[in-house]
């Protein structure tokens, strides 16, 4: 039986004490860390590369999923792999060739995630369904924390749910962008599992007690349902 789980996103922690941020969203029950590369190109910000990640990797033992908002993301696959990433995304909206950045993921050992902006549709995704550990569904336009979470996200992340029933598949439906107390329990009746949270996690610089009021939303709305 599974159940949801909390991915607390560095891109809203205090990047002078990131080792810091990271053991009390953990202590917080964050179980996978959320890393948001951004290239100034792709999303209209800039934020971190390998040499971060690789120095995460040594301060954390739980999975780092690296959520690539880059141009020509396939250039730094083996970069991101060599840091010690365990999960990376590439958004459709990024990728000529979804397919072979998947399969160069995957060749790289890591687990393969597809991400999609706000205005793509889910059913563009059908054929490589099949290929993928996570689908990312965006409930924000990619670039920025603290966002707010838009409604339309959840009819997303529902057939989402429909269709990996339909086609028997296991991947794990992740929702990134506005995740907070009052909207993480329509996020997870809609079907999400994996749930990203940047500010309401970090925002406020108490990520241990503001990771387990979350989660424990979290866990209250998928008890309701399941
Ligand atoms: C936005 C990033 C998110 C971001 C979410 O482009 O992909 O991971 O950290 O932040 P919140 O939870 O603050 O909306
Ligand atoms: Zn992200």
């Amino acid at each position: 039986m599974h159940s949801v789980e909390l991915l607390p996103s560095i891109l809203s922690a205090d990047f002078a004490h990131l080792a810091d941020e990271v053991a009390a969203a953990e202590r917080g029950g964050g179980t996978t860390i959320h890393v948001d590369i951004m290239d100034g190109h792709f999303v209209p910000n800039i934020t971190i590369g390998p040499p971060v990640v690789k120095s995460l990797r040594k301060a954390t033992k739980l999975p780092l999923d690296c959520h690539l908002m880059i141009e020509n993301p396939n250039d730094f696959i083996a970069a991101f792999a060599d840091a010690g990433a365990n999960w990376v995304s590439v958004h459709y909206e990024a990728c000529t060739h979804l397919h072979r950045s998947l399969e160069l993921i995957i060749h790289h050992g890591m687990k393969p995630g597809v991400v999609i902006n706000p205005a793509t549709r889910v059913d563009l995704l059908i054929d490589i369904l099949p290929m993928v550990h996570h689908v990312l569904v965006m409930s924000v336009n990619p670039g920025f924390g603290g966002q707010e979470f838009i409604p339309f996200s959840l009819k997303k992340i529902a057939r989402l749910a429909e269709l990996r029933e339909e086609l028997g598949l296991t991947f794990k439906i992740e929702v990134d962008g506005g995740v907070a107390h009052d909207t993480v329990a329509q996020v997870v009746k809609a079907g999400a599992e994996l749930l990203v949270a940047g500010n309401a996690v970090f925002g406020a610089g108490h990520a241990e007690k503001d990771a387990r009021a979350l989660l424990d939303a979290a866990r209250e709305a998928w008890r309701e349902i399941y």
